[in-house]
């Protein structure tokens, strides 16, 4: 095998390369969470939250996008306890995971100082008075973490109840917000028929505290972009009539596989279901470079069924994509 350029290593070390077979299909994919997973390049997975290089510019683009569009954050009046919940529960995680970076100390009945070397916040705060801190505890806590966030209360059903989502994937967090966890899924072809969201809908029901799942799912979008939400659909809409246009190389900077890492979480204290995703982009001239990963995808890509990748919103460019990566053979 031609060796990875050591760029190409830095830079996609951790990226969650989530074709496991020569075909895709939708399926209940959950696994337990915190195991590693080995890859071509590098591993990723064991932590339920993810700091990268990235770090600071997405946190920032987050703060931009929720000045400008506080839709994409709300959380409902019964959600109050768990925004808390998710909110110690991310800086746990954090603190675990990158002491080098971050601190969480109890300091008091019900006091925590926590400090962020990577953005030099530094405060005490009082779990569950929101007067302590300098927002809205599940919209602070999402700029400290580069996963966006949504929160599901369990009654009869899962309901979508409360989040923080900046970077969502041709959806949109503010018209889904209160809807059923089978509502939320409604436009996804084929899983009715194959019973993936209502044995989703089982499984999240029983979801155990301390016990994390994740799942992985992808697809494509152009450009660097993260927020492709519902919102800014005249922005990045058009993309996709201009990328069949282009010459090969510039098809190759531009088009990226999108994966998002999604993590299933029952919070401790408020029975919540803390759902994150975190979102992975790498450039098909990145992913040509490691030989596995190209064949794979172009195979996957070729293979994958009409209506999946009208679903996807890759219909347009698709095949085009499995044909760039074939012909990028060494
Ligand atoms: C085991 C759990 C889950 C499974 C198996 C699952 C499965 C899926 C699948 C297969 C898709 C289509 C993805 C694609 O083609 O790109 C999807 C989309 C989606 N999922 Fe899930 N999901 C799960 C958990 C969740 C949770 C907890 C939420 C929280 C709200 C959620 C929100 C969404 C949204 C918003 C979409 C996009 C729907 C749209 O197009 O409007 N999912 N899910």
């Amino acid at each position: 095998m031609t060796a990875i350029p050591e760029p190409i290593l830095e830079a996609y070390a951790g990226f969650p390369y989530p074709y496991v077979g020569d075909a895709y299909r939708y399926s209940t994919n959950v696994e337990p969470a915190g195991s590693l997973t080995l890859t071509a390049l590098g591993q990723w997975g064991e932590s339920l939250v993810t700091v990268d290089a990235h770090y600071r510019a997405e946190l920032a683009e987050r703060r931009e996008i929720l000045q400008r569009d506080p839709s994409r954050h709300a959380v409902l009046a019964h959600m109050r306890p768990a925004a808390w919940d998710a909110c110690l529960t991310l800086l746990r995680e954090l603190a675990t995971a990158y002491p080098q970076h971050f601190t969480l100390a109890e300091v008091g009945e019900l006091r925590w100082a926590w400090h962020n070397s990577l953005t030099g916040d530094d405060l005490t705060f009082t779990y569950g008075d929101d007067s302590t801190l300098p927002d809205e505890p599940l919209r602070w806590v999402s700029s400290q973490v580069q996963e966006d966030i949504v929160l599901l209360d369990q009654r009869e059903q899962l309901y979508g109840d409360a989040g923080v989502v900046t970077f969502a994937a041709d959806w949109s967090f503010g018209f889904d917000v209160g809807m059923s966890f089978l509502e939320i899924h409604g436009p996804v072809p084929r899983i009715r028929d194959e019973r993936i969201i209502t044995r989703a809908h089982s499984f999240l029901m029983r979801l155990q505290p301390h016990a994390p799942y994740r799942r992985t799912n992808w697809t494509m979008t152009i450009g660097r972009r993260l927020d492709v939400s519902t919102e800014t659909y005249p922005e990045w809409g058009p993309d996709r009539e201009m990328i069949q246009l282009v010459d090969d190389e510039t098809f190759g900077r531009l088009v990226h596989l999108r994966v998002e890492v999604q993590h299933l979480i029952r919070l401790p204290d408020s029975g919540a279901i803390m759902f994150l995703i975190r979102t992975f982009l790498m450039p098909l001239e990145a992913l040509a470079q490691v030989e596995p990963w190209r064949e794979r995808a172009a195979k996957v890509l070729a293979e994958l069924p009409e209506d999946m990748a009208d679903y996807k919103g890759i219909i347009k460019y698709k095949d085009r994509a499995a044909a760039w990566l074939e012909a990028a053979a060494p």
